[in-house]
């Protein structure tokens, strides 16, 4: 149960419970305090409890929240965000991630009247049956029209739509490899461009899964800087600073079709994650985070990169430098990885052994350094288990 997400697989230093977040700081049920280089795995893009978002949530909150229809926010909220988003012309709001992009595959599907979808291998989409990363209790023809295909590899590609034949309704993508326990790539651009060609060639739709990266590379849209546009782009984590919230945005091809498919939930009209979405679009356009992110991202890389020399260890920091991933050469195991993090842990800084890590507008230099005291000692540790054999 709960995934990625479960603390079953980490090590015992790990807390299983909280009670409080503020900033970046994480407090655990037996009190105590971490900086938190997790972010919910994604969703605190602000920091925890950020101060309009909450503002604009209890406001909301005074309201209305679970209605027997939307409320007019849901059309304020789909204005403002077809606005941000380049390659918007609509949105629908649902709650998780896996709601965004199973829609987005059925819109894909309804719109071509096709059924083949192309998946880059590995790549996580979500936990419906037709993405999650494990079968258990899954039928297989719950994935019998997709086609694996490797991330970043044109080829690859090209082959795999090959299978697909005259079958091909879409292409979901990630905007860089953040595939967990492997090393991340960077955004590449020819593949991106790449990607959206084939699209074209075909008819077929291009499905950018933005739901972990979104916001964290660029305000509009992850490919926008090279020039690509998806067909259908899925959100989450992020978009409402922590509050429950997703959504599906598309261009005027998978309009009609988002008219017919059947997609709703009990709770997808909830107006206060809608204020908070709100109030946190005004914040990023206000404020825009990533130079800041960059900027901790490389401090944080440059200090873990010497950190792992001091102690002869050879470590592999991938991807952008605002979702840090830190993987140990010859750590097939994660024997390494797993001490690491437990040291550091201990120490107050709650980072992860195989995950990417998020950084948040909330954490400082500060914080960084903070992070970079507790790991010192990780490292060393690592190094001595090493010597000892
Ligand atoms: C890239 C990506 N897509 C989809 C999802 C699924 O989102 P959710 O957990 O909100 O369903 C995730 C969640 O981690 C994700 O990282």
């Amino acid at each position: 149960m709960y995934g990625h997400q479960s603390v079953r697989q980490l090590p015992d230093a790990y807390p299983q419970f909280f009670s409080r977040a503020e900033g970046c700081r994480l407090w655990d049920a037996d009190g105590n305090e971490y900086v938190d280089l997790m972010c919910a795995y994604g969703p605190m893009l602000l920091g925890y409890r950020h101060p309009k978002v909450e503002a604009a949530a209890a406001e909301q909150a005074g309201r209305a929240d679970t209605l027997t229809g939307p409320s007019e926010i849901m059309v304020q909220l789909a204005e403002r965000f077809v606005g941000v988003i380049d390659a918007a012309a609509w949105a629908l709001f649902c709650k998780n991630g896996t709601d965004a992009t199973s829609a987005a595959l059925a819109i894909a599907r309804a719109a071509t009247g096709r059924r083949k979808v192309l998946v880059a291998e590995g790549t996580y989409h979500g936990a419906a049956p037709w993405c999650t990363p494990f079968d258990t209790g899954i039928v297989e023809e719950a994935r019998a029209h997709l086609v694996p295909f490797e991330y970043g590899d044109l080829e690859s590609l090209e082959e795999a739509a090959r299978r697909a034949g005259d079958d091909l309704a879409g292409v979901i993508v990630s905007p860089f490899k953040h595939d967990a326990v492997t090393d991340q790539t960077e955004p590449d651009p020819g593949f991106a461009r790449g990607v959206r060609a084939l699209c074209d060639e075909r008819e077929a739709f291009l499905i950018l899964d933005e739901v972990r990266a979104g916001f964290r590379l660029a305000f509009g849209g992850s490919w926008t800087a090279f020039g690509v546009e998806p067909d259908l782009a899925a959100w989450g984590k992020c978009l409402a600073n922590g509050h429950a919230l997703s959504a599906l945005t598309g261009n005027e091809r998978g309009r009609k079709a988002a008219q017919r498919v059947f997609l709703t939930g009990s709770f997808w009209f909830q107006a206060i994650p809608m204020a908070a979405a709100l109030a946190t679009l005004d914040e990023l356009e206000r404020q825009p985070p990533v130079p800041h992110l960059e900027t901790l991202g490389r401090r944080l890389r440059a200090g873990w990169a010497a950190q792992a020399e001091e102690h002869g260890l050879a470590i592999r920091q991938t991807g952008p430098v605002q979702m840090p991933l830190l993987l140990f050469d010859d750590d097939a195991k994660l024997e390494k990885g797993y001490r690491w993090a437990a040291e550091a842990v201990e120490r107050g800084a709650y980072v992860h052994a195989w995950h990417n890590m998020f950084l948040s507008a909330a954490h400082t230099e500060a914080d960084v350094d903070r992070v970079l005291e507790a790991t010192r000692p990780a490292f060393a540790a690592v190094a001595e288990q090493g010597a000892r054999g």
